[in-house]
């Protein structure tokens, strides 16, 4: 059931089994650049090293892993292009833009840096002999690299691998409701409110290695979306594209829970965000998503049910209140102080983040019965 969904009852939205560290021989010239990431975009030598990249095509890349090594290089070179030199360059050579756009296409996914590939597909384990953690785990791929970059990616894969059981109770809880059984769909709504809990201590670990000043001037210049009038893919796409930056506002798990709830962002910059991230989640992650929204019937049975269900659903919410509470305390640390400009702050996915992010919480909060 929950693998049609590429889910692990282990390891929930993040691949059970170690991303692939290395593509076929003949991917030697992006592979080579890898390691030099940091070195060339801190010299300037970022973009005439990717200019004289030869043109490879997709054609020897056959299994998923090694699709999906291949979108995480492509899609960080992207973003490398575009922001690794003092001044943006709104133009991706054919060289990268090529098989870029013809590997997100087939994999669904955008050719930008996302959560997709640059948290749940760039991981290597530390200790083999142990499962993956947020602990165990370092990152393959990033922009300067240091331990704040790698920890941004890594406390939220943190974040994925603490929502893992929480993805089976969703499922429980979507099925349930469609059924007469009062007690057992508040059982479930229950393991929701429970597995929640640790989604938020994880996400709080945030905090331990990653810097707000850091992650402010270091780490999201990389990650931000193509700014106005948008990025030309040479050879593909000759209009000019405007793609979101990467953000955890791309998974699955949030708006799976959301989903479950029957949580909806309808405000006008919220409806919008939530609807275009899903195009930017696995395909089949999307559809989990999609199908828990249009099963759970949870909300109106809570409003028709006992009140011991009321009291379990306010109690579900009131669990993703907390966690849009932290994360929001996290926003304001790591974006508007640094920032300095208090109230506008944009986040890299193009939000009025202070504004988007209170809207997200009070579209949660106002569905609890008891608001009290
Ligand atoms: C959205 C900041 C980490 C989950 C956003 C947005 C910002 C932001 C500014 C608004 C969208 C945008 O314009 O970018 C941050 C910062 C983080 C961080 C500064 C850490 C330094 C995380 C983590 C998670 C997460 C680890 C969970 C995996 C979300 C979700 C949204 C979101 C679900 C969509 C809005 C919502 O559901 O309420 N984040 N975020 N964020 N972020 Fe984060
Ligand atoms: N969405 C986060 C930001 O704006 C990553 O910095």
């Amino acid at each position: 059931p929950l693998d049609h969904y590429d889910i692990d009852p282990v390891t929930g939205f993040v691949p059970s089994a170690d991303p692939l560290e290395r593509l076929p021989p003949r991917y030697d010239p992006w592979e080579g650049l890898v390691p030099s990431i940091a070195p060339l975009i801190r010299s300037g030598r970022m973009r005439a090293e990717l200019a004289q990249l030869p043109c490879l095509g997709l054609d020897d890349l056959w299994s998923d892993p090694e699709l999906e090594r291949a979108l995480l290089i492509l899609t960080t070179f992207a973003n490398a292009w575009v922001w690794g030199g003092s001044e943006p360059d709104l133009k991706i050579p054919g060289t990268i833009a090529m098989p870029l756009v013809d590997l997100a296409a087939k994999l669904d996914r955008p050719p930008i840096s996302h959560y997709g590939s640059m948290v749940l597909h760039n991981w290597r384990r530390v200790d083999r002999s142990r499962p993956v953690s947020a602990d165990n785990a370092q990152m393959m791929i990033g922009f300067l690299g240091g331990v704040d970059e790698e920890w941004f990616y890594l406390a939220s894969m943190g974040v994925e691998l603490a929502g893992a059981g929480l993805l089976a109770s969703i499922r429980e809880a979507a099925i349930a409701s469609h059924e007469e059984d009062d007690e057992d769909l508040t059982r479930k709504a229950q393991r929701i409110v429970d597995g929640m809990e640790p989604v938020i201590a994880a996400l709080e670990r945030m905090r331990e290695w990653c810097d707000p000043y850091i992650f402010y001037h270091r780490v999201r210049i990389f990650v931000a979306g193509w700014p106005a009038p948008g990025v030309v893919y040479d050879g593909r796409w000759t209009d000019p594209r405007r793609l979101t930056g990467g953000s955890a506002g791309q998974s699955a798990l949030i708006q799976a829970i959301d989903a479950v709830l029957g949580v909806v962002h309808d405000g006008t910059a919220t409806g919008k965000f939530f609807k275009e991230m899903r195009t930017y989640m696995p395909r089949r992650h999307r559809r989990f998503v999609e199908d828990v929204e249009r099963v759970s019937r949870l909300r109106s049975r809570a409003e028709t049910g006992s009140e011991t269900l009321r009291r379990a659903y306010d109690a579900a919410i009131a669990q993703v209140d907390r966690f849009r509470l932290a994360h929001r305390r996290i926003a304001h640390d790591y974006i508007t102080v640094p920032s300095g400009m208090a109230a506008d702050a944009i986040g890299t996915g193009g939000t009025m983040l202070a504004k988007f992010l209170d809207d997200a919480r009070q579209e949660t909060s106002r569905l609890a019965f008891d608001g009290s």
